[in-house]
Parts: C-alpha cells; structure tokens; sequence
C-alpha cells in the first residue's frame, strides 16, 4: 500500500516509521487504524485466553490454521491472566451488537467485542493480516507469523450484508459450499441466501413429498449453452442434478453459524417451478397441457408453468413444505420467492378464475398478491418473516415482507421502503456476479453486459435520492451469483472472486473509509490469501478494454485497464508486447492492416491477457455511418466482434428494422457489401427476413441495387456462430451505400423460444 493511497482514503490516523508494504492490506476496510512501530509474533507459546466455551470455538477457528501451517497448537485457557505472548479476548458490553476492538502490541493482543458476532469479525480481521500462508495447507515451521501493531476500532454500515447462490442451476456440493462459506466469513459477509429451487431443479429433500428430490433434482443431459437448451421430451431419461438431504442441510446451517453467518432458505413461488411441478403435476393450472419437466434451460414457454393460485392444495402443498425447511433453517427468514412470475395460465385457468371472483380480486397481479399474502400468514404464525424478490411491489405487498431490489438498478426496492417495508439492494446491475467482469473477449459466456471489481466498487447502493425516511428501511445489500453457465465449483468460484471482496467493502466500510486506489493495493493480498485457500478467483482486473472510434475518417483506438497502477504497452507490428513496448498513454489512431497488441505491466511485469486487435482493411474504413441506431459508428472501424453479443463491437437491434448510410465522403467504387450476423438462437438472434441495398451520389435520392431475403427456415437457424454473408452486386460507382434491414420477425413453433420477439445484429459492413 502507497503512502499517497493511505492519506488519500484518510483512514489512516497516525502513521509512524514504517516501510509502506508493511502495512495491512485489509478487506473490508475497518473504520479506524491507527498503526504503531512494533510488531507481536505468533509461536507456539502464545496463549489464547477466553472468557467461555462460545469464544473458545471462535479463537479455535483460527487458531487451528496455525496447527495447519506453522505446525503448533496453542494453549486455548479459559480466563486468566498473561502479560505477554498471549492474545485476549475480553467482553466490552459498551460496544455495538457486531463491532470489535483490536489493540496489537508487541507483547499482546487483546479483542474486545459485546457479542460472539463482534469476537468473530475480529478474529477473522486477525486473519487477514497474517501471511496469506495461514490460509493454506503447506506445513511451514520456520516460518515467522508476525502482524504488524495497529488499534483498530470498526463496527459495519450495514446490519445485512448477504451473498445468494443459485444452486439449482449449478448443483454444488456440499463440500463447495462450505469452502464458500469459509470464504464470506472472511469478507464479513453475514447472510447466505440459499437460491434451493428453480425451474432446474429442486435441491432440498422435503420427506413428505419425496418425488420432489427423486424427480424434481434430476435434468435431461444437454452439453449446449444454457440459452439453446431444448425442453425434456417425455420419456427421456434425467441424469444430472443432486439434492441435499436434510442432514446436508443441518450440516451447512452448522457450518455456516459456526461462522456467524444466517442461512435463508429461498423456496420459489408462485413461479420458476418447473422441477416440483415436474413431480407433481397436479399442482400447477389444469390449462397446462405442455409436457412438464425439469428444465436444463431457459425453458421457453414452459417457464410459464406456475402454481396454481386456485387450487387449496397447491397451499396445502406449500406450506407442508416449509413446515420441513422452517425446522430445518433456524433464520427468522424465509424467502418465497415472487419473481417473474408469467400469469398467462392463470388468465386462462378456471380455478384462479373463481378464485378471483370469490375473494373480488382484480386482476392476475393481485392473484399473486392473495397467493403470497396467504403463505405470508402462514409464515406469520410460525413466527418466520417473508422475504421476496421486488416484483412483490407490483401489487399489494404482505405484511412485514422484506423486500430485495434486482430489477435494474433495485429501486423498486425504495418503492417499498416508501410504504414503511424493510428493503435490500441486489441491483442485477452491479450485484449479479454472472454478468461479464472485464472485457468480454477473455471471459467465459454468460449474459448482459459488464459488471467490474471498479463497477462493484464504486456503486453506491445507498440511494440518496430517496429521504431518510425510506432509506432507513434498508437493511443491506446483498451479491447474487445465479448459475447458468456454471459447470463446476471452480466457474461459480471464478465469478464470485474477486468481486465478492469489492461487494463486501461496501456492505461493510462507509463510503468515506472507501476508495479505488487503496482497494487495488490491498486486493493483491486477498487474492494471494484467496490462492492459498485454493480459490479460483479471476484475474480479469488485468485486461485492456478497447473502444475503436471512428472520427474524422480515421479510427482512433482507446485502451484502458481499471487498476490505476497499471501501464498499458502495445505494439503495431505484431510481435508481443514486452516492458518496453511503447507506453499507452491516451488515444491513438490506428491505420486499416494494423494489428495493435497490448498488455498490461506493473512495476516492469507482465500481467492479464494480450488484447490483440486485427484490423481490416476494407473501402468503408472511418467512413461515417448515419443511423439512429446509437453505436452504429462501431460499424466501419475495422474490428470484429467475438461470439459475445455485447461485447462493444455489435450493433443489435430487437424487435424493430433498421436502417444505415454509408458516406464513403465521396465517389468511389466497389462491388460487395460483406456482413457478418451474430446467430444466437437462444437469445433469438437471426439472419433478417430482408436486407434493402441502395446507393447514391447525393445522399437523399437512392437507387436499389441488391435485394436479398431470408425464408423461415433460413432465418431461424439453430445455434451460436458468425454467418458471413457477402452481398455481390456488381461494380457501382457511389459515395453513398443504403442498407435497409428487415427484423426476423417472431420465432416459429419449435424454436427454443418459440413465439419470441426477436433481433439481428452485426458487427462490421465491409465494402469492396
Ligand atoms: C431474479 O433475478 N429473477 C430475482
Ligand atoms: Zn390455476
């Protein structure tokens, strides 16, 4: 950590003689340091000295790390007195529910907390300031485990600070789990929302409905992207999935209270619930006529197979299952779910039709607010609370309904806050951590758009556009890694880290303890604690993002790299980029035939991947492209863009035509249009039905040139790939060049999603 970053956080109250990289990297970042010249050593005489059983197995937590590595098992005692080489944990009443105090000194440590809470988050900032070697496996006896002498005092911002994992689509085992547990403890992080059904499968075994594991746990096979995925035929066998027995579950729930965390079990409804209705079928509207199955996708029209709000034993259904999850998670919370919820077959079903009559409902959106509001009471008298996703404020919400903010950025959230309910920030935005975490060319598929560690960072999830008297209503924020393209442990743990430190910051520092450049030089750290704990964190901090710009019939190349200690180096004649390449140091223009190749350095080393550009070399390179498509200038730079359809280098237009002019700035001749279109059918990406060429002199009187349509069949390919398509029409003499390009109009029956809006996209219009 520089110098220069510490007084810039202003964190850093009183700084003596140190060399600045002895300081602590810690993350989340305490309240107030106050750093001493000294250091205290851990050996195998130092004593831990407890007042009672409950701080004993918090000190065990990490004293057994050392018997691990450093080879030596302290003396835990429970009370008495020592003077030196001893670390004390002493009650302090005066201190607030989760808050703590660290004095380090040469001869001791002493810790004071008012609850276990407060013990545990000091131990676990103990933690981080030893060698990132305590976290590992690898025996070291001569190695010396020193902290550095600090008083820290920190409590955190807020009370919720939560991490939700989607196990359904991904099933992770239980041992996964635990390892990610041992992960949040270490960020602070002291909720663990259990995501324990969707529509992919049912995880948590419930004894009275034992179809619900031995059918509901189980998927068809299918090695495609999970957007492709094909509905199950009837009769075809279900091979992958897993469920957790009920001792599992007490087993995590152990688990993660022995690390102060609360797990909330989340039990969908009235939606995304394929997999029990795939077990009992009875449950869902008798208009349903569509196989129902577990779904190992996105599922199409099946996603709108729901419970049926007309029917007394879907409720009864419902609420013998969470009889068995409520002896099961002792959390005062339940999470029911309420997202997404198509209601197509209810404005068809003859049960909620009635249901609607008897109780005067309105509409289907308030069926779901009866259907809620009745396991609401249920929850009630069981004395659990409800939580739910924020499509709960579309209609009346339950009483005492905690509510998570997703959509967009989350504020439907603030919506509820308004009414006088309790709120958390989840904002898909900023906190889905399936989103993309740098530039997209290095990353493995998922969807949407970029979610950084900078992104995460700098989110401020405290909306203060909203008066004090909402914004005391949120509780907290909480990170969600849904699993559709995980295929093991080590994908949700490339997702998860290192963005989760970065969430984690900001559920527990306040924002003036908060800053950019402090955070990077402290990362480095976690992440080596994160590598000898054997996590697969990303490294995608390292790569160049680019922007290649067309101005002035030239391209001007952008590079950028969100650490602000690191230097970008690049060449332009192919070879790799070493220390001493040129130095990025702002936007240059790039002639057409160049390839540009960058990396990143820090103090003189190489890290991250090799962006490496190609341009083309094409007659409508730099040429400006009139459009009202907004990114429609990223179409004559010369660059490609990857399979990934937002990766900055695709014009993508849903669910309408569009139309471009090229001014080649004057007269020129050429006789092709090349274009390559981004076929992703379970994104409903297609050829167009009709692509329009024209040219002109003048711009505004055009003569048609090239007409090309697509049939059905050809449009709705299935699939994920480039289609390059070259438009021949024989040699023209213009200096402007039309393309009018029809939609692919609605997906046919048999499309993975069948009866969809749909888009085309490209990324490039060569002329020649
Ligand atoms: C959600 O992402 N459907 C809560
Ligand atoms: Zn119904």
């Amino acid at each position: 950590m520089t110098l220069r970053a510490l007084i810039v956080t202003g964190i850093v109250v009183l700084l003596t003689a140190l060399t600045p990289q002895t300081l602590h990297a810690l993350i989340p970042q305490p309240r107030k340091i106050i750093y001493h010249e000294a250091q205290f050593e851990f050996n195998r005489k130092t004593q831990w000295i407890v007042e009672n059983k409950e701080q004993e197995a918090i000190v065990r937590s990490l004293s057994s790390l050392f018997t691990k590595t450093a080879g030596f098992e302290n003396t835990i005692r429970l009370s008495g007195k020592a003077s030196r080489n001893a670390v004390i944990l002493q009650t302090d009443k005066g201190l607030e529910k989760e808050a703590y105090s660290l004095d380090i000194t040469a001869k001791k440590i002493i810790l004071k907390a008012s609850t276990s809470h407060g013990f545990f988050h000091g131990i676990q900032t103990l933690r981080q300031m030893l060698p990132s070697e305590i976290n590992g496996k690898t025996l070291m006896p001569n190695a010396k485990w020193t902290v550095k002498a600090v008083s820290i005092s920190d409590s955190p911002r807020f009370d919720y600070r939560g991490f939700m994992l989607d196990v359904s689509r991904f099933f992770m085992p239980v041992e996964d789990i635990k390892r990610l547990l041992d992960q949040l403890a270490y960020h602070k992080i002291n909720y663990f929302h259990w995501h324990l059904v969707d529509d992919n499968g049912w995880r948590i075994e419930i004894k009275k409905y034992p179809l619900l594991t031995e059918i509901g746990a189980w998927k068809v096979d299918r090695h495609n992207n999970f957007s492709m995925r094909h509905n199950p035929e009837p009769g075809e066998p279900a091979t992958v999935g897993g469920y957790y027995t009920q001792n599992d579950i007490r087993e995590i729930v152990q688990y993660a209270a022995e690390r102060h965390i609360e797990v909330i079990p989340e039990i969908e409804m009235p939606a995304h619930t394929n997999s029990s209705l795939a077990a009992y079928p009875h449950l869902t509207c008798p208009v349903v006529k569509n196989h129902i199955g577990v779904l190992p996708g996105m599922g199409g029209a099946h996603a709108a197979n729901i419970y049926c709000a007309g029917n007394d034993s879907v409720f009864t259904f419902l609420e013998d299952v969470l009889t068995e999850v409520m002896a099961l998670f002792p959390s005062q919370y339940i999470h029911i779910g309420g997202d997404e919820a198509t209601k197509t077959n209810w404005e068809k079903c003859p049960l909620c039709q009635a249901r609607m009559k008897d109780h005067n409902i309105p509409n289907e959106e308030e069926l779901q607010s009866y259907f809620i509001k009745r396991i609401n009471r249920f929850l009630q008298k069981n004395n659990k609370k409800l939580m739910g996703w924020d499509e709960l404020v579309d209609s009346e919400i339950p009483e005492g309904a905690t509510i998570f903010g997703w959509r967009g950025m989350g504020n439907a959230a603030e919506e509820a806050g308004k009414k006088g309910f309790k709120y958390i920030k989840s904002p898909a935005q900023k906190y889905y951590l399936l989103r993309y975490q740098g530039p997209q060319w290095f990353e493995p598929y998922t969807y949407f758009g970029n979610t950084t560690l900078k992104d995460i960072y700098q989110y401020e999830p405290l909306n203060t556009q909203y008066p004090e008297s909402v914004t005391k209503n949120m509780l907290g924020v909480q990170a969600c890694l849904w699993t559709e393209f995980v295929n093991s442990s080590r994908d949700a743990e490339y997702l998860i880290f290192p963005r989760l430190s970065a969430f984690a910051e900001s559920a527990w520092s306040l924002p003036e303890n908060k800053n950019w450049e402090s955070f990077v030089q402290r990362i480095d750290k976690t992440t080596a604690d994160y590598a000898h704990a054997g996590i697969n964190f990303a490294k995608s901090m390292f790569n160049i993002a680019h922007k290649a710009e067309v101005t002035d019939n030239k391209v001007r190349l952008t590079l950028e790299n969100i650490r602000p200690d690191a230097e970008i180096r690049y060449t332009t004649d192919k070879s790799e980029p070493t220390n001493s390449s040129e130095l990025y140091r702002s936007p240059f223009f790039v002639n057409q035939g160049t390839t540009v190749k960058a990396r990143v350095f820090i103090n003189q080393q190489a890290f991250g991947e090799i962006l490496a550009l190609n341009f083309l070399s094409h007659k409508a390179i730099g040429a400006k492209v009139i459009s009202t498509e907004a990114n429609a200038g990223i179409l004559t730079n010369g660059l490609l863009g990857s399979e990934k359809r937002t990766d900055g280098e695709w014009v993508e237009v849903y669910d309408r035509d569009a139309a471009f002019v090229i001014d080649l700035g004057q007269t020129n001749t050429f006789n092709s249009v090349k274009i390559s279109w981004n076929i992703n059918a379970g994104m409903t990406l297609h050829l167009p039905s009709e692509l329009h060429i024209s040219v002109s002199d003048n711009g505004t009187e055009f003569v048609k040139i090239h007409t090309q349509t697509y049939s059905e069949n050809e449009r709705f390919q299935f699939g994920m790939y480039r289609d390059t398509k070259e438009y021949l029409f024989g040699k023209q003499n213009a200096r402007f060049i039309k393309l009018e390009i029809k939609n692919p109009g609605m997906t046919p029956a048999g499309h993975v999603r069948p009866d969809t809006q749909t888009r085309f996209a490209l990324d490039e219009l060569i002329v020649q």
